[in-house]
Protein backbone atom coordinates (compact mmCIF):
# COMPACT_ATOMS: atom_id res chain seq x y z
CA UNK A 1 0.00 0.00 0.00
CA UNK A 2 1.50 3.42 -0.94
CA UNK A 3 2.96 5.67 1.88
CA UNK A 4 1.46 8.93 1.74
CA UNK A 5 2.95 12.21 3.74
CA UNK A 6 0.00 13.93 5.59
CA UNK A 7 0.12 17.12 7.02
CA UNK A 8 -0.26 16.43 10.93
CA UNK A 9 0.23 19.86 12.53
CA UNK A 10 0.99 23.51 11.84
CA UNK A 11 2.34 26.04 13.27
CA UNK A 12 3.57 30.11 12.79
CA UNK A 13 5.78 32.32 14.28
CA UNK A 14 5.64 36.41 13.79
CA UNK A 15 7.76 39.20 15.11
CA UNK A 16 5.44 41.38 17.29
CA UNK A 17 6.72 44.75 15.55
CA UNK A 18 4.67 46.15 12.82
CA UNK A 19 6.02 48.51 10.17
CA UNK A 20 3.04 50.40 8.61
CA UNK A 21 3.18 52.35 4.84
CA UNK A 22 2.75 55.46 6.92
CA UNK A 23 6.27 54.70 8.67
CA UNK A 24 8.12 53.73 5.41
CA UNK A 25 6.58 57.15 4.51
CA UNK A 26 9.13 58.78 7.24
CA UNK A 27 12.01 56.64 6.02
CA UNK A 28 11.83 57.11 2.19
CA UNK A 29 10.49 59.16 -0.58
CA UNK A 30 7.37 56.96 -0.80
CA UNK A 31 3.08 57.05 -0.40
CA UNK A 32 0.90 54.28 0.95
CA UNK A 33 -1.02 54.70 -2.07
CA UNK A 34 2.02 53.42 -4.54
CA UNK A 35 2.62 50.93 -1.94
CA UNK A 36 -0.68 49.26 -1.55
CA UNK A 37 -1.19 50.03 -5.71
CA UNK A 38 1.62 48.45 -7.20
CA UNK A 39 1.92 45.37 -4.01
CA UNK A 40 -1.13 45.04 -2.11
CA UNK A 41 1.14 45.97 0.98
CA UNK A 42 -0.65 47.69 4.11
CA UNK A 43 1.65 46.68 6.89
CA UNK A 44 4.50 44.11 7.94
CA UNK A 45 6.21 42.60 10.64
CA UNK A 46 9.66 43.11 10.98
CA UNK A 47 12.54 41.33 13.54
CA UNK A 48 13.43 43.22 16.32
CA UNK A 49 16.75 43.23 18.52
CA UNK A 50 15.57 40.18 20.22
CA UNK A 51 14.06 37.86 17.37
CA UNK A 52 15.80 35.82 15.08
CA UNK A 53 15.50 33.68 12.10
CA UNK A 54 16.11 30.17 14.25
CA UNK A 55 13.92 31.70 16.88
CA UNK A 56 10.62 32.16 14.79
CA UNK A 57 11.84 28.94 12.99
CA UNK A 58 11.76 27.38 16.87
CA UNK A 59 8.28 28.89 17.97
CA UNK A 60 6.71 27.86 15.07
CA UNK A 61 7.89 24.19 15.33
CA UNK A 62 6.65 24.14 18.35
CA UNK A 63 3.37 25.05 17.71
CA UNK A 64 3.32 22.50 15.01
CA UNK A 65 4.64 19.91 17.30
CA UNK A 66 1.65 20.83 20.17
CA UNK A 67 -1.00 20.86 17.07
CA UNK A 68 0.20 17.91 16.00
CA UNK A 69 0.63 15.80 19.32
CA UNK A 70 3.63 14.96 18.47
CA UNK A 71 6.56 14.06 21.06
CA UNK A 72 10.01 16.01 19.21
CA UNK A 73 11.94 12.71 20.06
CA UNK A 74 9.58 11.04 17.36
CA UNK A 75 10.77 13.52 14.12
CA UNK A 76 12.99 11.43 11.89
CA UNK A 77 14.54 14.87 10.37
CA UNK A 78 14.11 18.43 10.46
CA UNK A 79 14.20 20.34 6.92
CA UNK A 80 13.93 24.33 6.98
CA UNK A 81 13.48 26.42 4.08
CA UNK A 82 15.29 29.83 4.66
CA UNK A 83 17.97 31.62 2.78
CA UNK A 84 18.21 33.86 6.23
CA UNK A 85 20.41 31.49 8.68
CA UNK A 86 21.41 32.90 11.70
CA UNK A 87 24.97 32.74 10.38
CA UNK A 88 26.61 30.88 7.14
CA UNK A 89 26.47 27.96 8.87
CA UNK A 90 25.45 25.65 11.03
CA UNK A 91 22.17 25.47 9.77
CA UNK A 92 19.11 26.60 10.90
CA UNK A 93 17.46 23.27 10.88
CA UNK A 94 20.66 22.26 13.46
CA UNK A 95 19.87 25.08 15.60
CA UNK A 96 15.98 23.98 15.70
CA UNK A 97 16.74 20.47 16.25
CA UNK A 98 18.56 21.08 18.92
CA UNK A 99 16.05 24.06 20.96
CA UNK A 100 13.01 21.72 20.67
CA UNK A 101 15.07 18.76 21.87
CA UNK A 102 14.22 16.70 18.66
CA UNK A 103 17.01 14.20 19.41
CA UNK A 104 16.80 11.68 16.80
CA UNK A 105 16.38 13.83 13.88
CA UNK A 106 18.99 14.70 11.12
CA UNK A 107 18.75 18.39 10.06
CA UNK A 108 19.88 20.34 6.98
CA UNK A 109 18.50 23.60 5.14
CA UNK A 110 17.06 23.80 1.97
CA UNK A 111 18.29 27.07 0.34
CA UNK A 112 15.46 27.97 -2.70
CA UNK A 113 14.86 31.91 -1.10
CA UNK A 114 11.21 32.22 -1.64
CA UNK A 115 10.49 28.46 -3.09
CA UNK A 116 12.10 27.35 -0.40
CA UNK A 117 8.89 25.62 1.47
CA UNK A 118 7.80 24.41 -1.49
CA UNK A 119 11.27 22.69 -2.27
CA UNK A 120 11.46 21.52 1.48
CA UNK A 121 7.94 20.01 1.71
CA UNK A 122 8.50 18.39 -1.62
CA UNK A 123 12.09 16.76 -0.38
CA UNK A 124 10.60 15.72 3.00
CA UNK A 125 7.33 14.06 1.10
CA UNK A 126 9.24 12.34 -1.16
CA UNK A 127 11.54 10.97 1.62
CA UNK A 128 8.77 9.51 3.39
CA UNK A 129 6.88 8.28 0.51
CA UNK A 130 10.15 6.34 -0.20
CA UNK A 131 10.08 4.91 3.44
CA UNK A 132 13.67 6.85 4.78
CA UNK A 133 11.31 8.80 7.09
CA UNK A 134 8.23 8.50 9.23
CA UNK A 135 7.87 11.94 10.68
CA UNK A 136 9.69 14.98 9.10
CA UNK A 137 9.17 18.71 10.54
CA UNK A 138 9.19 20.99 7.88
CA UNK A 139 9.78 24.60 8.06
CA UNK A 140 9.61 27.93 5.72
CA UNK A 141 11.62 30.89 7.76
CA UNK A 142 12.85 33.80 6.18
CA UNK A 143 13.76 37.35 7.92
CA UNK A 144 14.95 39.51 5.08
CA UNK A 145 14.24 42.69 6.61
CA UNK A 146 17.70 42.15 8.55
CA UNK A 147 19.18 42.44 4.98
CA UNK A 148 17.35 45.64 3.74
CA UNK A 149 18.86 48.91 2.58
CA UNK A 150 16.32 50.95 4.21
CA UNK A 151 16.78 53.96 1.66
CA UNK A 152 15.97 52.11 -1.23
CA UNK A 153 12.62 52.58 -1.51
CA UNK A 154 12.09 50.24 -4.49
CA UNK A 155 13.09 47.16 -2.02
CA UNK A 156 12.16 48.02 1.85
CA UNK A 157 8.83 48.26 1.00
CA UNK A 158 7.85 45.06 -0.08
CA UNK A 159 9.63 42.66 2.68
CA UNK A 160 8.95 41.24 5.94
CA UNK A 161 9.66 38.47 8.81
CA UNK A 162 7.95 35.09 10.54
CA UNK A 163 8.11 31.65 10.14
CA UNK A 164 5.81 28.59 9.58
CA UNK A 165 5.89 25.01 10.02
CA UNK A 166 4.35 21.91 9.22
CA UNK A 167 4.49 18.11 10.96
CA UNK A 168 4.56 15.66 8.20
CA UNK A 169 3.83 12.27 9.06
CA UNK A 170 3.47 8.40 6.92
CA UNK A 171 0.15 7.37 6.60
CA UNK A 172 -0.81 3.84 4.60
CA UNK A 173 -4.10 3.52 3.11
CA UNK A 174 -5.39 6.90 3.01
CA UNK A 175 -5.93 9.76 -0.22
CA UNK A 176 -4.75 12.89 1.95
CA UNK A 177 -1.07 13.94 1.79
CA UNK A 178 1.39 15.21 -0.87
CA UNK A 179 -0.29 14.47 -4.28
CA UNK A 180 2.03 16.26 -6.49
CA UNK A 181 5.29 18.08 -6.63
CA UNK A 182 6.58 20.78 -9.18
CA UNK A 183 10.54 22.49 -8.78
CA UNK A 184 11.63 24.11 -11.26
CA UNK A 185 14.84 26.65 -11.83
CA UNK A 186 16.14 28.91 -14.20
CA UNK A 187 20.05 30.26 -12.68
CA UNK A 188 20.50 32.07 -16.20
CA UNK A 189 18.06 34.70 -13.96
CA UNK A 190 20.42 34.79 -10.75
CA UNK A 191 20.99 37.99 -11.57
CA UNK A 192 17.88 39.48 -11.14
CA UNK A 193 17.66 39.32 -7.46
CA UNK A 194 20.72 38.96 -5.08
CA UNK A 195 22.60 39.21 -1.98
CA UNK A 196 26.70 39.65 -2.86
CA UNK A 197 28.37 40.63 0.78
CA UNK A 198 29.05 38.02 3.29
CA UNK A 199 29.18 35.27 1.42
CA UNK A 200 32.22 33.32 0.34
CA UNK A 201 33.13 35.44 -2.97
CA UNK A 202 32.72 38.73 -0.94
CA UNK A 203 33.85 37.25 2.51
CA UNK A 204 32.14 40.34 5.54
CA UNK A 205 36.04 40.32 6.46
CA UNK A 206 37.31 41.56 3.07
CA UNK A 207 37.34 45.31 3.12
CA UNK A 208 36.77 44.76 -0.66
CA UNK A 209 33.74 43.95 0.49
CA UNK A 210 32.75 47.10 0.59
CA UNK A 211 32.60 47.44 -3.27
CA UNK A 212 29.77 45.31 -3.63
CA UNK A 213 25.94 45.46 -2.77
CA UNK A 214 25.68 44.53 1.25
CA UNK A 215 21.76 44.63 1.11
CA UNK A 216 18.96 42.85 -1.31
CA UNK A 217 19.37 43.75 -5.09
CA UNK A 218 16.17 43.27 -7.30
CA UNK A 219 15.49 44.10 -10.76
CA UNK A 220 11.80 44.69 -9.64
CA UNK A 221 10.11 44.55 -13.17
CA UNK A 222 12.23 41.60 -14.29
CA UNK A 223 11.16 39.64 -11.29
CA UNK A 224 7.68 40.77 -12.19
CA UNK A 225 7.59 39.26 -15.52
CA UNK A 226 9.40 36.16 -14.44
CA UNK A 227 6.50 35.57 -11.77
CA UNK A 228 3.75 35.69 -13.81
CA UNK A 229 4.84 33.70 -15.82
CA UNK A 230 6.31 31.10 -13.48
CA UNK A 231 3.34 30.98 -11.27
CA UNK A 232 0.77 30.16 -14.07
CA UNK A 233 3.72 27.58 -15.36
CA UNK A 234 4.03 25.70 -12.19
CA UNK A 235 0.65 25.42 -11.15
CA UNK A 236 -0.51 24.37 -14.97
CA UNK A 237 2.12 21.29 -14.66
CA UNK A 238 1.82 20.34 -10.97
CA UNK A 239 -1.87 19.93 -11.84
CA UNK A 240 -1.06 18.26 -15.09
CA UNK A 241 1.07 15.67 -13.11
CA UNK A 242 -1.64 15.03 -11.23
CA UNK A 243 -3.91 14.32 -13.81
CA UNK A 244 -6.43 17.18 -12.05
CA UNK A 245 -7.59 20.90 -13.59
CA UNK A 246 -7.94 23.87 -11.47
CA UNK A 247 -12.07 22.94 -10.83
CA UNK A 248 -10.15 20.30 -8.60
CA UNK A 249 -8.55 22.41 -6.45
CA UNK A 250 -10.73 23.47 -2.97
CA UNK A 251 -7.92 26.65 -1.88
CA UNK A 252 -5.11 28.34 -3.48
CA UNK A 253 -2.14 29.64 -1.41
CA UNK A 254 0.24 31.46 -3.52
CA UNK A 255 3.54 33.06 -2.15
CA UNK A 256 2.58 35.93 -1.14
CA UNK A 257 4.87 38.26 -2.72
CA UNK A 258 2.53 41.12 -4.59
CA UNK A 259 -1.25 41.21 -5.05
CA UNK A 260 -0.89 41.83 -8.78
CA UNK A 261 0.76 38.66 -9.14
CA UNK A 262 -1.17 36.63 -7.42
CA UNK A 263 -4.30 37.86 -9.27
CA UNK A 264 -2.75 37.26 -12.90
CA UNK A 265 -2.23 33.78 -11.55
CA UNK A 266 -5.58 33.13 -9.96
CA UNK A 267 -6.62 34.91 -13.18
CA UNK A 268 -4.93 32.30 -15.56
CA UNK A 269 -6.68 29.45 -13.75
CA UNK A 270 -10.01 30.89 -13.62
CA UNK A 271 -10.01 30.46 -10.02
CA UNK A 272 -12.83 32.55 -8.03
CA UNK A 273 -11.81 35.13 -5.12
CA UNK A 274 -13.23 32.80 -2.48
CA UNK A 275 -10.78 29.95 -3.51
CA UNK A 276 -7.54 32.44 -3.62
CA UNK A 277 -6.00 32.59 0.06
CA UNK A 278 -4.45 36.36 0.53
CA UNK A 279 -2.61 37.99 3.46
CA UNK A 280 0.18 39.80 1.94
CA UNK A 281 -1.26 42.96 2.60
CA UNK A 282 -0.51 42.41 6.52
CA UNK A 283 2.62 40.50 6.53
CA UNK A 284 4.20 41.55 2.87
CA UNK A 285 6.78 39.18 1.26
CA UNK A 286 7.92 36.64 4.14
CA UNK A 287 9.91 34.60 1.51
CA UNK A 288 9.85 31.66 2.91
CA UNK A 289 7.72 31.55 5.36
CA UNK A 290 4.76 33.35 3.52
CA UNK A 291 3.36 29.88 1.94
CA UNK A 292 3.36 27.96 6.06
CA UNK A 293 1.74 31.40 7.43
CA UNK A 294 -0.91 31.12 4.50
CA UNK A 295 -1.44 27.33 5.32
CA UNK A 296 -1.60 28.07 9.11
CA UNK A 297 -4.09 31.14 8.89
CA UNK A 298 -6.37 29.46 5.88
CA UNK A 299 -6.68 25.94 7.85
CA UNK A 300 -7.20 28.12 11.92
CA UNK A 301 -9.70 30.37 10.19
CA UNK A 302 -11.57 26.97 8.59
CA UNK A 303 -10.97 28.45 4.83
CA UNK A 304 -8.85 24.94 4.71
CA UNK A 305 -10.36 21.84 6.27
CA UNK A 306 -9.68 17.78 6.13
CA UNK A 307 -9.81 16.48 2.87
CA UNK A 308 -9.93 19.67 0.58
CA UNK A 309 -7.74 19.78 -2.27
CA UNK A 310 -4.99 22.81 -2.11
CA UNK A 311 -2.40 24.42 -4.32
CA UNK A 312 0.82 26.52 -2.97
CA UNK A 313 3.09 27.63 -5.66
CA UNK A 314 6.19 29.82 -4.95
CA UNK A 315 8.96 31.62 -6.83
CA UNK A 316 11.72 33.30 -6.12
CA UNK A 317 15.62 34.21 -6.18
CA UNK A 318 17.52 31.56 -7.89
CA UNK A 319 15.63 31.98 -10.31
CA UNK A 320 13.42 29.30 -8.47
CA UNK A 321 9.60 28.18 -8.55
CA UNK A 322 7.15 25.19 -8.06
CA UNK A 323 4.13 24.19 -6.80
CA UNK A 324 2.52 21.46 -4.40
CA UNK A 325 -0.75 20.16 -4.58
CA UNK A 326 -1.87 18.71 -0.87
CA UNK A 327 -5.09 17.08 0.32
CA UNK A 328 -4.87 18.38 3.69
O1 LIG B 1 9.61 36.90 -3.82
C1 LIG B 1 10.21 37.27 -5.03
C2 LIG B 1 10.64 38.66 -5.00
N1 LIG B 1 10.10 39.73 -5.66
C3 LIG B 1 8.91 40.06 -6.21
O2 LIG B 1 7.97 39.37 -6.27
C4 LIG B 1 8.85 41.44 -6.79
C5 LIG B 1 8.37 41.49 -8.21
N2 LIG B 1 8.25 42.85 -8.67
C6 LIG B 1 7.29 43.70 -8.22
O3 LIG B 1 6.48 43.32 -7.38
C7 LIG B 1 7.22 45.08 -8.81
O4 LIG B 1 8.13 45.18 -9.90
C8 LIG B 1 7.53 46.21 -7.79
C9 LIG B 1 6.38 46.30 -6.78
C10 LIG B 1 8.84 45.92 -7.08
C11 LIG B 1 7.64 47.56 -8.51
O5 LIG B 1 6.45 47.83 -9.22
P1 LIG B 1 6.51 48.28 -10.76
O6 LIG B 1 5.14 48.55 -11.17
O7 LIG B 1 7.27 47.20 -11.52
O8 LIG B 1 7.33 49.62 -10.65
P2 LIG B 1 8.71 50.02 -11.34
O9 LIG B 1 9.83 49.28 -10.71
O10 LIG B 1 8.54 49.93 -12.83
O11 LIG B 1 8.81 51.54 -10.92
C12 LIG B 1 7.85 52.51 -11.37
C13 LIG B 1 8.19 53.83 -10.73
C14 LIG B 1 9.64 54.25 -10.88
O12 LIG B 1 9.66 55.62 -11.10
P3 LIG B 1 9.91 56.22 -12.58
O13 LIG B 1 11.23 55.69 -13.01
O14 LIG B 1 8.76 55.70 -13.41
O15 LIG B 1 9.86 57.71 -12.35
C15 LIG B 1 10.24 53.96 -9.53
O16 LIG B 1 11.33 54.78 -9.21
O17 LIG B 1 7.93 53.78 -9.32
C16 LIG B 1 9.08 54.26 -8.61
N3 LIG B 1 9.14 53.58 -7.32
C17 LIG B 1 8.48 54.04 -6.25
N4 LIG B 1 7.71 55.10 -6.04
C18 LIG B 1 7.19 55.28 -4.82
C19 LIG B 1 9.80 52.46 -7.01
N5 LIG B 1 9.59 52.14 -5.71
C20 LIG B 1 8.79 53.12 -5.22
C21 LIG B 1 8.21 53.35 -3.96
N6 LIG B 1 7.42 54.43 -3.80
N7 LIG B 1 8.39 52.51 -2.90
Amino acid sequence: MAIRAVVQGIGHALPSKVLTNADLERMVDTTDEWIMQRTGIRERRICGPGDSNSGLATAASQEALADAKIDPSELDLVVCGTVTGDMLFPSTSCLVQSAIGAKRAGAFDVGAACAGFIYSLSVAGSMIEAGHARTVLVIGSDTLTRFVDWTDRSTCVLFGDGAGAVVLRAEEGTDRGLIETVLLADGDGARHIDLQAGGSRYPAWDPATQDVRQAIYMAGSEVYRFAVTAMGDACCRVLQQAGMDAADIDLFVPHQANLRIIESAAKRLGLPDEKVFLNVERYGNTSGASIPIGLYEASKSGRLRRGMVVMTVGFGAGLVWGANLIRW
